[in-house]
């Protein structure tokens, strides 16, 4: 381990975050009743132009009015190149009550962005007395936001999420694709004469990862469009978990089940780590730094990756 330790993620889960345009009220109250850790009212591109008065005093409404029990409340606020973004800030921070845990800021990219954000938060926090600071969550997904994901990880202590939004990233890159995240058609090699399919997300999403694993913020992916596909879905959802994203989004209720699904260690991944974790206090009161589980070699190493399965475990079965 370098001389700087590695900060811990905020401790709270994050397997699924819901999504629901603020314009649709019918939505809130099966938002609140939903199994999702996270509720996200959308201000932004799920809210055509002319309806974003009326969405951001739909969305303050029902943060001060509906029980949203003990789910992670979030706003997606415009992105900083519109005409909106400022007054969303202004009135989420001004009207909304300590409910609202956390504003969701999009197509971030630099650190500038955040900053400014940040700036005006803390100017109306202070002017009114707020409580309970704002946190931050953020999306990368254009080539700046990638190009300076790092800087954007450590751009404030109130950040606590970073999510891949895979559309408005590939328009920005100009990847030829169409469809929000998954598999794409055209991504393959040949081998022996057979197409192989690769993940043209893979680099984006393991530099969020190292970014955010760096910064002690929580790496989330983003939207899987096609809601009729849930097995597109699944292997979407678990190839991040491998990769060491803690929670994928919803854009419909049928995708949260099988967020939680993905993103909650299964009993057999728990008790395998419980048992390596044995397995190598063992060791330890022998004097070995490594030993033979199933066959396989675990040793110091090993310990650290049971104690992530262990303490994901823990985290979601407290909550
Ligand atoms: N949250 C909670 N409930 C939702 C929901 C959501 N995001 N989307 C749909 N539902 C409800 C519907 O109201 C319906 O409820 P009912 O059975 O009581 O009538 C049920 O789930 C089935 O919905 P369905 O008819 O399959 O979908 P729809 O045509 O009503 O809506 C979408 C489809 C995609 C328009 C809608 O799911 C949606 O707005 N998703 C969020 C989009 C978004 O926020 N995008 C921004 C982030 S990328
Ligand atoms: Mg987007």
């Amino acid at each position: 381990m370098s001389f700087r330790i590695q900060p811990a993620a905020p401790a709270r889960p994050n397997r699924c975050q819901l999504f629901g345009p603020a314009s649709n009220t019918k939505l809130f109250a099966k938002m609140a009743a939903s199994a999702a850790d996270v509720i996200n009212i959308d201000l932004e591109d799920s809210v055509a132009p002319s309806d974003k008065d009326m969405a951001r005093a739909n969305a303050i409404e029902a943060i001060n009015t509906i029980d949203w029990g003990k789910k992670t409340l979030s706003v997606r606020i415009n992105g900083l190149d519109t005409p909106y973004w400022y007054r969303d800030v202004v009135d989420l921070l001004e009207q909304a009550g300590d409910r609202l845990d956390q504003i969701m800021i999009p197509k971030v990219g630099c650190a500038e962005d955040i900053y400014a954000v940040d700036a005006l938060v803390t100017a109306i926090e202070r002017a009114k007395g707020r409580a309970k600071p704002i946190a931050f969550e953020v999306i990368i997904e254009s080539a700046a936001g990638i190009a300076h994901v790092e800087a954007i990880a450590a751009a404030s202590p109130r950040l606590e999420a970073m999510s891949l939004g895979a559309a408005d990233f590939a328009a920005s890159m100009g990847m030829q694709t169409t469809g929000i995240g998954g598999t794409q058609e055209n991504y393959y090699m040949i081998h022996e004469g057979q197409k192989h399919w690769s993940d043209p997300w893979h680099w984006a999403q393991a530099a969020i990862v190292a970014a955010c694993r760096t910064h002690g913020v929580l790496p989330v992916d983003g939207p899987f469009g096609d809601f009729s596909d849930d097995e597109g879905f699944i292997a979407q959802a678990k190839r991040s978990a491998t990769l060491g994203m803690v929670g994928k989004w919803a854009i419909h209720p049928k995708q949260i089940a099988l967020a939680n699904e993905v993103f909650t260690p299964s009993e057999e991944a728990v008790t395998e780590a419980r048992e390596i974790l044995a397995a190598m206090e063992q060791a330890k009161a022998n004097g070995e730094g490594a030993t033979v589980y199933k066959g396989r070699l675990v040793d110091i190493a090993s310990i650290k990756q049971a104690e992530v399965i262990v303490a994901q475990a823990e985290l979601i079965a407290a909550d």
